[in-house]
């Protein structure tokens, strides 16, 4: 294993299972001498933090939206993420690049373009080395919301949360061209799987690419294909 540290990125709608399951991971990379550093976005910086809120309850124009969090994005890059890889830590981040594609976009109906120049320019080649994208339909990650959401005592929606089943299916879709475009980086799960099987299939993912002799097999019971 080389010392650089590696990039895991959690995606997915909001209620699809994405901090269960970087909870999870984080715990057993720690299990196996992994230093990580987990975040998130937009935010996982002060700066970032701050663009978070203002995205989530200010009324914006679908563009200064994306500039927002492509800027809390370089933020993030500069000051966290590329630090703790140079110093060999495993980063595990809830939503990247492919947040931006998928709820910008394809929620909001930004130009591809507008998002590809600013994407390039903000990531500056760096990529992740896995992403998890959890997969499941908008209607079941609704209820999953409204259940957590009822027991955390949470009332107020967020901009994003106020969206429609349209809006949510839409960024599903988005993700889902994003990950079919790439198959050796994403790794898509059926996100209605029960807890227990998705760590499952997760942490075996991890440990086939970085931990086990090329020879084994990646699992492929309950990994979603499309179609
Ligand atoms: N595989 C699963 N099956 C059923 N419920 C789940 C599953 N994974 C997570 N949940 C529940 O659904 C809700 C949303 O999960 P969470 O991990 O917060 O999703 P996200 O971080 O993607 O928004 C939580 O109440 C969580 O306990
Ligand atoms: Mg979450």
């Amino acid at each position: 294993m080389s010392t650089r540290g590696r990039f895991l990125v959690f995606e997915g709608i909001d209620g699809a299972g994405k901090s269960t399951q970087i909870a999870a991971l984080t715990a057993w990379l720690q299990t196996q001498g992994v230093a990580t550093v987990t975040t998130r976005e937009p935010g996982g910086t002060p700066v970032g933090e701050a663009i978070r809120a203002l995205v989530l309850t200010h009324e914006m124009h679908a563009e200064t939206e994306l500039l927002l969090i492509c800027a809390a994005r370089r933020e993030h890059l500069l000051t966290v993420i590329e630090p703790a890889l140079a110093a060999g830590r495993w980063v595990v981040c809830d939503r990247f690049a492919d947040a931006s594609f998928a709820y910008q976009v394809g929620g909001r109906g930004v130009a591809p373009e507008r998002f590809r120049q600013l994407d390039e320019w903000t990531r500056a080649g760096r990529q992740p080395d896995l992403v998890f994208l959890f997969d499941l339909p908008v209607a079941t990650a609704a209820q999953r919301r409204a259940q957590r959401d009822a027991a955390d005592g949470h009332t107020e929606c967020d901009r994003f949360e106020r969206e429609s089943e349209a809006f949510f299916a839409a960024v599903r879709a988005a993700y889902r061209v994003r990950a079919a475009q790439d198959p050796q980086r994403y790794c898509v799960l059926d996100a209605q799987l029960p807890t227990e099987r998705l760590t499952e299939i997760v942490l075996a993912t991890v440990a086939q690419r970085w931990f086990a002799p090329k020879t084994r097999q990646p699992p492929s019971q309950g990994v979603a294909h499309d179609g």
